[in-house]
Parts: structure tokens; sequence; C-alpha cells
């Protein structure tokens, strides 16, 4: 690969906190790190001054500073990205893609030549270093470059090679997930001040609920259903409410939930190409 510089194509919600994540971890020094986007000014000033890092207006300038180059544009924007940068890649630099939908092989068939594309669902716990990112290789990514992703990845929380055939629905899973959870506490922590808790107490003891379920899943490694049943006694408090969330239709809801981001994954890709 040319280097380990990081250059990335759009300076939004993902990109920003991927740039987090990457400065507050030292997984490569700030000034190794490259931004541009399309007209915003000052949400690259803001990134210039919040890490350090190094902004510029020209792709060209970009592409000829950074080995890696991460696409985080939306799925609607990638081709015009795509066209605009065709004549300046070259064939030793990783392309990674972070927009949902979009295949290696239309990023491929976009630049032409014989470009090492990847393919990464990361989410936005990026900035904490807690992303879950799924990582998939294009027709000319070589070990290198998918070690080069799990490695820039994996640095900013967990990162898993899988088929390109899962992205859609790993979109739907690990991409979309952070945005369930929180609209889960938001829900418990509506009701609790509703019920005349404080916010400030239910906020503390939610998000604490939610950060021990997750570190008791992720550290016993034990499956989902027998930690809630060891937690859900015949007749007690948690029974009552699983009771109520099953015969509201959770599971419906919840398959019917991560399953519409998979097709609306799947259907923001094909528009992207066909507005190409
Ligand atoms: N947000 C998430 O949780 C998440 C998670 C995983 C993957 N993704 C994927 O990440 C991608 C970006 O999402 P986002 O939420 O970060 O979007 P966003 O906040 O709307 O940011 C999009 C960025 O793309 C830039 N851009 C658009 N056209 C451009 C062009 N021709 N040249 C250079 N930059 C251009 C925009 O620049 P201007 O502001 O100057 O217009 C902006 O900085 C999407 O494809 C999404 O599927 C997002």
């Amino acid at each position: 690969m040319k280097n380990n510089s990081i250059g990335f194509i759009g300076a939004g919600s993902i990109a920003r906190t991927m740039i987090a994540g990457l400065v507050s971890k030292g997984v490569t020094d700030r000034k190794r790190i490259w931004v541009t986007n399309r007209q915003n000014r000052e949400s690259l000033q803001k990134l210039r001054e919040e890490f350090g890092v190094n902004f510029t207006y020209s792709k060209k300038e970009l592409l000829e500073n950074a080995g890696i180059i991460i696409i985080a544009v939306k799925p609607s924007d990638i081709t015009t990205v795509l066209e605009e940068i065709k004549p300046v890649v070259d064939e030793s630099q990783l392309l990674i893609s972070v927009a949902a939908g979009v295949t290696t092989q239309s990023i491929e068939a976009c630049i032409g030549s014989r470009p090492a594309v990847v393919r990464c669902m990361p989410n936005t716990s990026c900035a904490v270093g807690e992303s879950a990112t799924a990582i998939a290789a294009g027709m000319y990514a070589g070990e290198k470059h998918l070690s080069a992703a799990r490695k820039l990845f994996g640095a900013l929380g967990e990162a898993v090679v899988v088929d390109e055939s899962s992205m859609d629905l790993v979109t739907g899973l690990s991409g979309s997930g952070p945005a369930y959870f929180y609209y889960l506490v938001e829900l418990m922590e509506k009701t609790a001040v509703a019920a005349g808790l404080s916010r400030e107490v239910a906020r503390k003891l939610l998000f604490q609920t939610i950060y021990g379920a997750a570190k008791m899943l992720r550290d016993t490694n034990e499956d989902p259903s027998l930690l809630r049943q060891r937690v859900t006694s015949p007749g007690g408090t948690t029974f009552a409410a699983l009771e109520v969330l099953k015969n509201m239709g959770l599971e419906d809801a919840v398959n019917k939930a991560v399953l519409k981001a998979a097709v609306r994954s799947r259907e923001l890709g094909v528009q992207s190409i066909r507005q190409g």
C-alpha cells in the first residue's frame, strides 16, 4: 500500500466518530489523518480544531497524501465522489467504503481499473472505541488490504469479516443497532420521569443498566436467553414486564425493524447506482 495515512472523503457523523476514536486511541498520528467534504468548510475547521487533523478542499491533495481512503458519504453521493477520484486513485491505495448498501462491485466498476476495495459497516460507537464493524473484501482486495481494514476498525472496537452478501443484514443489525438501544433507553426514561422519578436519577440508573447488561453479555459470552431466564423468576417483577413485552409483539416488531433496515440498505445501494 502507498502509506498508512488515512484520508476521509466526507466529514459527517460517521467520519467524525471514526476520527474521534482514531485520535483518542492513538491508532495513528493525527497529522496522518486527512479529511475533505463537499462544501461545509466550517465542519472541516471544527475537525481540525477538535482533533488536530489535516483538512483540504481538494480530493487530489487528499489522495496524494493518503494510502487508505475512507469514503464516508451518503450512498446517493458516492457515484459523484467515485467519478471525481477516478483519475487520481491508484492501485496502491486501499478504498474503504462505509456507505450503506453500496457493493464493492459497483465501486470497482465506477473506478474502472483494479482498485482494492473493502466495504465496512461500522457504527457510531467508534467515537468511544466500541464500534461493531462488519468488513467484506472486494474482488481486488487481498489479505493485506483486509488486514489493514481489520486493524483500523479493530482499534475502534470489534471488527468481524463477513461475506458481502450479509452486509445489508449487518447494516440493519449493528450499523443501525445503537439507535435501537438509544430508543429503548429513551422510552424507559420517559416512563420513569412520567411516573415521578427525576430525569437525573432515571438516567444514572438506565445508563448503568444498559452498560452492565452489555458487559455481562460480552464478558460471560453466555446465551442472552439464559441470562434473561436467570433474572426472571416465575411470578416475579421481571416476569410480569416481559409478559407485557411478549404479548404486545416485541419479537415481531424487532424482527420487522431489523429486516426493514436491511431492505432499506439494499434499496439505497441500488438507487445510488441508478443515480450514477
Ligand atoms: N451515521 C451512522 O451511524 C453510519 C453508520 C455506518 C455507516 N454509515 C454510512 O456512512 C455514510 C455517511 O453517513 P453520515 O451519517 O456520516 O452522513 P452525513 O453526516 O450526512 O455526512 C455526509 C458527508 O459527505 C460529504 N459529501 C457529500 N458529497 C460529497 C462529495 N461529492 N465530495 C466530498 N464529500 C461529500 C458531506 O459534505 P458536506 O457537508 O460538505 O455536504 C458530509 O461531510 C453513509 O453512506 C452511511 O450509510 C453511517
